[in-house]
């Protein structure tokens, strides 16, 4: 059985730093996704993420950090730009990928010669990696390939009885993973978008460019970026053609356990329809656990409106991509 600890509790924040250093699982809220931790140090504490989340074993880990005197056990190097946007966004949902020293091992890094690091702006997660003392690993407490879980019911859903214990911090912040931006090449390269956005980084640092997505460029940079991700049970139906609300229709008629979530107050099909507040930032705290949802509720197809193309939406984009099983355009 998997403990559920309130975050409250002193007690509780300093038993879990004490089950970390004895390599045990434990998954804490961050104020983008709740995290799956170990000790970044210890290979078989991070090891045995891998086996509970059903990780693929290239798939590189964020090292998360309380304090910027950790850096040194992590990376060799600051570079000028890299300093900008910590002391801008940190700490804060932006993850900075940077050089690694020899010493880490390949298991956190995918055997990749970089280390992804970020500092989390949720205080409980703050807490914790002081107490332990350590720099902590964590990807998000999801199976591999599902959906990002937001609070401690989502994680319990994917991982009761496989990981020690949960922190319950309540509903994450932000509901989506940090953005993934590359320092170490001539023009920063933005892996993964986030709330975060390109247009805010490149007023700190100037000009960055976006990751190209074809699969040889994948393995190369990022491979968790090649696997399929955020999926629930029930299939992801995106439809951005002109005419799409005869598209939908039509979908439905043949897929009648099907829902529309939709960016239109107005929206109205012969199925159930739910709206979702419309700014990127309320569509992507809202996706996640619609997805989750869709699974509770036994539906085959989740069906999404056009969303839109600027680059505030890029993060809302890029998640649903990945997750997206037809698209329609
Ligand atoms: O908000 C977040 O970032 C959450 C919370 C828990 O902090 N964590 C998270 O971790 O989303 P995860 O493991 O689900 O995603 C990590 C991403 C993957 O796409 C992985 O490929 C990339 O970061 N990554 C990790 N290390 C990397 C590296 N050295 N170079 C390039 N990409 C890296
Ligand atoms: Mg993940």
């Amino acid at each position: 059985m998997t403990k559920v600890y309130k975050k409250n509790d002193i007690q509780s924040i300093k038993e879990c730093g004490d089950i970390l250093s004895q390599w045990w699982l434990v998954a804490f809220p961050t104020e983008t996704v709740y995290g799956l931790w170990a000790d970044a140090l210890d290979e078989n504490a991070c090891k045995s993420i891998y086996v509970a989340k059903w990780r693929p074993s290239d798939n590189p880990l964020i090292v998360h950090i309380s304090s910027q005197n950790d850096l040194q056990k992590l990376t060799p190097e600051i570079p000028q730009k890299a300093e900008k946007l910590i002391e801008k966004f940190w700490p804060g949902p932006l993850t900075l990928v940077l050089p690694k020293l020899p010493g880490i091992h390949d298991i956190v890094t995918g055997w990749l010669d970089t280390i992804a690091i970020r500092m989390p702006a949720n205080q409980t997660a703050l807490d914790i990696i002081t107490h332990a003392q350590t720099p902590i690993a964590a990807p998000s407490a999801n199976t591999s390939g599902k959906p990002s879980p937001t609070n401690y019911a989502d994680v319990l859903q994917d991982l009761d009885g496989k990981i020690d214990a949960i922190i319950d911090g309540g509903d994450c912040e932000v509901w989506i993973e940090s953005t993934v931006l590359d320092l170490t090449t001539q023009v920063p390269v933005l892996l993964r978008p986030g709330s975060i956005t390109k247009t805010q980084i490149e007023q700190e640092i100037g000009a960055i460019s976006y990751f190209v997505d074809d699969s040889e460029n994948i393995v190369a940079k990022s491979p968790g970026m090649k696997y399929k991700h955020y999926s629930p049970d029930a299939i992801i139906v995106w439809v951005e053609s002109e005419k799409y609300y005869q598209d939908i229709q039509q979908f439905i008629q043949t897929h009648p356990n099907t829902k529309v979530l939709s960016v239109n107050k107005d929206s109205c099909y012969d199925t159930q329809v739910e709206y979702i507040w419309n700014t990127a930032q309320q569509v992507g705290k809202k996706l996640f656990s619609k997805f989750r949802d869709a699974d509770k509720n036994n539906l085959d197809y989740l069906i999404i409106e056009p969303l839109w193309k600027t680059d505030d939406w890029e993060w809302v984009r890029n998640r649903l991509k990945k997750a997206t099983g037809i698209y329609i355009n």
